[in-house]
């Protein structure tokens, strides 16, 4: 009853309130705005407006978006419009009562992007990307995420930029600035370690406090210095025993405090439990939010929440509303260009292909022009995965239309076997039960068709080539498996096997191409190929992205930001993944510590398929004239080095900088990623001389006990590779003494024992 009575006095002052005009909110007046504000009014701001269906309420206004805060028209406070996601904004593309379809443009999956090196490029992207956000009347776009990939078998992994947190963090600073440039904003996510699907909103992700800072954290931190966000989100899991949305240590000492973030933390959608814990650790806004405001009304009238915490994240959301277009009333047009848009998103997905292997058959000669096209995925391109990171687009170029754009024919024959396939797999597909799966994808997931051995053999008589296209799909709310996602089932790799054989038989090249979105094995069956091209999940134009380097219009210049190993049992977390007990996991234990990716392969020595910074081109660079501007760092240092294209057509290089670190006071990777920069068009016989800095912090490690960054004395060598394993020039350098370089908060450490999965050295 007493409860009753408190709610309802709230409700009255509110409704009350409501009625009377107050001062409306400017840059200069936020602490009168939330002076005049009753106790509901800040929770209701705080909570979200809970789940909007596609295409209810408030619209007109972005349709279909993730959330929206309330408004307050007393206060001049509009609701602002959040939407994802990592590979477009994802809105309702056919909002009731629109004159024309609001379509986004699908641009190439977050690792794709990263693949092609080239953060002004991805700055381009964010800015198209930004471009739409602003132009449909979205405020925020909740993009772009940047877990580690620390297991394969992550089903959001496509989502997520690489291994590497270096790569990680400079990407997602580089989306940050394009996005932000305008005017709307950005909501880096998931903060922290969501590096898994499985039971995502209760995993107890356990990490030592050197692996958060060295890796997990260490992107985010790139990001905020670097691009200044206007939001993070915190993740779902829970991070060393608390929900992350409930950590002050994590959402206020180390990300405002430390690294100076001064934007608003929202939750991800329904993340955490305890709703007055949120608020108190600087989780300012609950999303989608409104199931928690009796939760937090009832805890003001209880005093077990302070009302200045309200105040506190009140005024970090008022100041994020005031950079919005809601509050500048901006007059969106549901016009962006598209047509612009589109060709942006077909040079970043023509510069993320990776060429893995090439026995001299691409570019296509030009007498190549009749293909034999198998995989299903030739006729129906993988964009992107599902969940947060789908895009509603207009339409996608498949490899097929890709092709006959170029003025290649492909065999009908074979068209009209694979499109009676794909029809019959989209006939009796049935409604999916979970949202995640899509019945639009039901050819992705499918198993490929027997394609009968006389079919390949007509083929072989008639085709100049044979292309087969891998296609893998994964999406949010579920992780892949080692034998449905990593290895390639008995029916692909027999489709391979019988093409290869068949068309060398005739002296005819079989080329595979990858259209997935993270690695897969492939040591088993790449000696059947002649090529492999990894198209990645590439966006709208994948399929004239890929036509393009095939056909040898542009050279290849993508890089692996990541691994392909031989096994996924080689994958140094995949003992512990997805956490334990392994049939419902209550613990992920992060027993790999710091060795993530290459970090682990190269210290450890295991072979891998495909080395993490590997890619071929079709021309070949030489590394030359190393240079140092100093012996001896003392703060930054600027390394200097030639790349000369010696080849005989255009292209583009990526140059890797790694450090090796003395060893003598604690174990270290071999190496470690510290920098990267790519040329620009160099045409055969071009020079050009390329630059990189690195900062005392990049010597540093972290140690736990004494919680400091720490550069230890000793000789440091530069390696300036192609990839991580093919190193072309090398330059010791001293650091004379010990650097305390940072001294940080003694904070997140395990709640649970972690014992090390590391084989001995
Ligand atoms: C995802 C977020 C996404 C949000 C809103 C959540 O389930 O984890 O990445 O931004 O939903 O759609």
């Amino acid at each position: 009853m007493q409860r009753f009575i408190n709610l309802f006095s709230i409700f009255f002052v509110l409704n009350v309130c409501a009625q009377s005009p107050g001062p409306v909110l400017t840059k200069e007046n936020i602490p009168e705005v939330i002076a005049a504000m009753t106790p509901a009014e800040k929770v209701g701001l705080l909570v979200g407006v809970g789940w909007i269906p596609p295409g209810e309420g408030v619209m007109k206004k972005a349709s279909g978006v993730a959330g929206r805060t309330m408004s307050i028209p007393r206060l001049g406070i509009p609701s602002i419009a959040l939407a994802d996601g990592p590979a477009g904004l994802r809105i309702t593309p056919h909002p009731e009562g629109a004159s024309h379809p609001y379509f986004c443009t699908a641009f190439p999956t977050a690792t794709a992007l990263a693949a092609t090196w080239n953060p002004a490029l991805v700055e381009q992207v964010g800015a198209a990307m930004g471009n739409e956000t602003r132009e449909y009347g979205v405020d925020i776009i909740l993009t772009p995420a940047l877990n580690i990939q620390r297991d394969l078998l992550c089903g959001r992994n496509f989502e997520y930029y690489s291994e590497d947190p270096h790569v990680s963090g400079k990407m997602a600073a580089a989306m940050v600035r394009g996005i932000q440039s305008q005017g709307v904003g950005t909501s880096i996510k998931h903060y922290a370690a969501n590096n898994q699907e499985t039971n995502r909103e209760t995993i107890n992700a356990v990490i030592s406090q050197r692996a958060l800072r060295e890796i997990y954290l260490r992107g985010f931190e790139i990001a905020v210095k670097e691009s200044e966000p206007w939001t993070v989100m915190s993740a779902y899991n829970r991070l060393n025993g608390y929900y992350a949305s409930e950590r002050y240590d994590l959402l206020t000492t180390v990300l405002r405090e430390e690294w100076g973030f001064d934007g608003l933390v929202m939750s991800d959608w329904k993340g955490g439990r305890d709703a007055v814990a949120q608020m108190n650790a600087g989780n300012d806004l609950l999303m989608p939010g409104r199931y928690q405001y009796e939760e937090l009304i009832q805890a003001l009238a209880d005093h077990t929440l302070d009302e200045k915490v309200l105040d506190r994240n009140v005024e970090r959301l008022l100041e994020l509303i005031l950079k919005t277009p809601a509050y500048s009333n901006y007059d969106f047009s549901t016009l962006p260009d598209l047509e612009a848009h589109s060709a942006v998103s077909r040079q970043a997905a023509t510069e993320a292909v990776v060429l893995l292997k090439n026995r001299g058959v691409l570019p296509l000669e030009k007498e190549a022009r009749h293909i034999a096209l198998f995989g299903k995925s030739s006729y129906e391109f993988i964009t992107g995965g599902t969940g947060a990171g789908e895009v509603n687009y207009k339409k996608a170029v498949s490899i097929k239309e890709g092709l006959q754009n170029a003025g290649i024919s492909i065999d009908d024959d074979l068209e009209q076997f694979y499109m009676r396939f794909i029809d019959s797999v989209k006939l009796h597909a049935k409604e999916p039960v979970e949202w995640w799966f899509p019945k639009k994808y039901v050819v992705a997931y499918a198993q490929e068709p027997i394609v009968p051995s006389h079919v390949i053999e007509e083929q072989a008589a008639i085709s100049d080539l044979a292309i087969i296209t891998i296609g893998r799909s994964s999406g949010e709310g579920w992780d892949r498996t080692d034998d449905t996602y990593f290895r390639l089932s008995d029916r692909e790799k027999d489709l391979i096997h019988r093409c290869s054989t068949t068309f060398h038989a005739k002296g005819k090249e079989v080329i595979v191409v990858l259209n997935i979105g993270g690695a897969i094995e492939t040591s088993s069956w790449q000696d059947d190929s002649d090529a492999i091209v990894l198209v990645w999940q590439s966006g709208q134009q994948g399929g004239n992205a890929l036509v393009d380097i095939v056909t040898g219009k542009v050279t290849p210049s993508g890089k692996l930001p990541i691994t392909f190993p031989v096994l996924y049992s080689d994958v140094p977390s995949s003992e512990s993944f997805p956490g334990d007990p392994i049939d419902n996991p209550v613990h992920s234990i992060y027993k790999e510590g710091i060795y993530v990716g290459y970090r682990y392969f190269d210290t450890f020595d295991i072979p891998v398929s495909y080395e993490f910074g590997y890619g071929l081109s079709y021309t070949q660079f030489e590394y030359s004239d190393i240079r140092l501007n100093g012996e001896i760092l003392e703060d930054n240092l600027e390394i200097s080095f030639e790349i000369t294209n010696c080849g005989k057509v255009s292209g583009k290089e990526i140059a890797q900088l790694y450090i090796k670190a003395p060893t003598e006071r604690i174990d270290k990777p071999l190496k470690e990623l510290k920098g990267f920069v790519k040329t620009g068009l160099l045409k055969p016989g071009e020079s050009q001389r390329m630059t990189l800095k690195i900062g005392i912090k990049d010597l540093a490690s972290f140690w736990s006990g004494v919680d400091a960054w720490i550069a230890d004395k000793g000789t440091y060598l530069i390696e300036i590779g192609a990839s991580s394993k093919d190193i072309r020039l090398k330059h010791p350098f001293v650091l004379s003494r010990d650097v305390m370089v940072e001294k940080v908060s003694d904070c997140l450490y395990p709640n649970v024992k972690i014992e090390s999965s590391l084989p001995k050295r």
